[in-house]
């Protein structure tokens, strides 16, 4: 029989995670330690990083860290040398930053475009590369991108953060198509609202972190690690026939446009 714990079993791996400092970065770099992987914890917070670091060997785990601004082309290469260095082979690469600068598009200035455009896309695109390069030259790994339930619905505000999660999901699926016959799988996560230090100040109005945790079916948030075990799920073996996937772990979001109506009871 198949070993199927061995396949979600990280021991052994590499991974390197961008944006591990805090949030679902944070989390899927101590998911994929405490199961097994080596991980290189990487964000342009070099302390934050370090953070991640401390708490992963406390708990028994193996990590190193590493400063990088995710924007930044130069930056990335240079965490993927890192990587080389640190690592005989890469298995999992990770990353997560992305901005969201809540205007509508009356409002957006030319700046504005251009920082969530330069992290968001062009971030995506410089992490595939470089990473992406080494995996293919080894034949295998697993590439994990940040996408959101904004890429497929929206709200007033967020059309230019949204269309940037949906060019995500794109990237994902042509790049997918690209490294795939090299071995390489290439997927995105989805979340819908999280506790994280992004959406800590929807904490202070509950009318707002009631509203968003309504759109769930579970009438909740997600903690930050319901949504790392999803990324260690991508980064094991057990996803070796995922590749070009958006994987939502939303809470149901994306599956109903609203709270119950109460009308099932009306029908009785
Ligand atoms: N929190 C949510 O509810 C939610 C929902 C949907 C999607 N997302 C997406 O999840 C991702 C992570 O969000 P989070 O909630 O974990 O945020 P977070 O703010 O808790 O963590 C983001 C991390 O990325 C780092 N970072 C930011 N810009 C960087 C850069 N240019 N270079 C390197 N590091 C950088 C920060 O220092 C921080 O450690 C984002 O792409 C976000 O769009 C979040």
């Amino acid at each position: 029989m198949t070993d199927y714990r061995k396949l979600f079993d990280l021991t052994g791996k590499t991974a390197v995670v961008l944006g591990a400092a805090s949030g679902i970065g944070k989390s899927s770099a101590e998911a994929l330690a405490a199961l097994g992987a080596s991980v290189l914890c990487a964000d342009w917070s070099l302390d934050g990083a370090q953070e991640t670091v401390s708490a992963i060997r406390a708990s028994g785990g193996s990590a190193d860290a590493a400063s990088c601004d995710a924007a930044s082309a130069a930056d990335v290469a240079s965490l993927a040398k890192i990587a080389r260095q640190i690592f005989p082979r890469l298995d999992i690469a990770v990353t997560t930053p992305g901005l969201n600068i809540r205007k509508t598009i009356l409002d957006y200035t030319e700046e504005d475009l251009d920082r969530v455009i330069n992290l968001n896309i062009k971030g995506t695109v410089w992490f595939f590369q470089a990473f992406g390069r080494i995996m293919v030259e080894q034949k295998v790994g697993s590439l994990i991108a940040c996408s959101s339930v904004r890429a497929v619905t929206i709200e007033p505000g967020l059309a230019v953060y949204g269309s940037t999660k949906a060019a995500i999901g794109l990237l994902v699926q042509g790049f997918a198509s690209e490294v795939g016959r090299h071995g390489v799988r290439v997927n995105a996560i989805a979340p819908s609202i999280v506790e994280t230090a992004l959406t800590a100040p929807f904490k202070q109005r509950p009318d707002i972190y009631n509203l968003y945790a309504g759109h769930t079916v579970f009438n909740r948030w997600s903690s930050a690690d319901e949504v790392a075990t999803a990324v260690a799920y991508l980064a094991s073996d057990a996803a070796s026939y995922v590749s070009g996937s958006t994987l939502f772990v939303d809470g149901g979001w994306t599956a109903v446009d609203g709270p119950p109506t109460g009308l099932t009871q009306l029908a009785k």
